[in-house]
């Protein structure tokens, strides 16, 4: 069976010039990409205590249902703002390239839940940045954040170094 990392295709100046795309596609349209990658994340998790599981839209929905599902523990969405119907909190936030913001219910997370956020890939940090603030302003804690990639050269685990970070497949 092939690496993980051989299942991902790289795309130089998508979106923009200068940014080098790390296409998860390629992983997800291959039986074997995908549970090495969903495999790859519970494994990261499965000793943990936690509460829940958390992931933004959308790529973060691609690898959190799945891990949520098989680990049977519940999965709250992190969406782009204007989505969620009920009562938020939300964050704004800069992207390797451009900005969002995100919104999180308010009653999907409750003082002293524990959660994981899953997510496909951190570059500068800033989309889980922005969740570990909304999750703790909502009292929850955050015991773990696991991703598929990591871009280390955009420095996003800086930004999160009070957290216990993991990541599947490195870029420089
Ligand atoms: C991408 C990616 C991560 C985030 C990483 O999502 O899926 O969530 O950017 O960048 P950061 O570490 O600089 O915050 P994007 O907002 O492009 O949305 P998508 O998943 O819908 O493509
Ligand atoms: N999200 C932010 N930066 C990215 C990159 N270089 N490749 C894929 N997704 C990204």
């Amino acid at each position: 069976m092939k690496e993980l990392k051989e299942y991902v295709r790289s795309i130089p100046d998508f979106p923009e010039p200068g940014i080098i795309f790390r296409d998860v596609t390629t992983i997800l349209q291959d039986a074997d990409g995908l549970a090495l990658s969903i495999d790859g994340l519970r494994a990261e998790i499965k000793d943990l205590e936690y509460d829940l599981i958390l992931g933004p839209e959308s790529r973060g929905f691609i690898f959190g249902v799945p891990v949520a599902y098989a680990e049977h523990k519940p999965f709250i969405p992190v969406r782009k703002k204007g989505k969620l119907p009920c009562e938020t909190v939300s964050m704004d936030y800069d992207l390797e390239y451009g900005k969002a913001t995100i919104e999180i219910h308010k009653d999907a997370i409750k003082p002293g839940d524990r959660v994981v956020i899953v997510d496909d890939l951190i570059a500068t940090g800033g989309t889980i940045e922005a969740i570990t603030k909304l999750v703790e302003s909502l009292g929850g804690e955050i015991v773990k954040i696991a991703f598929v990639m990591e871009l280390e050269g955009l420095k996003g685990r800086e930004k999160l170094a009070k957290y216990d970070i993991a990541s599947l497949i490195k870029y420089e």
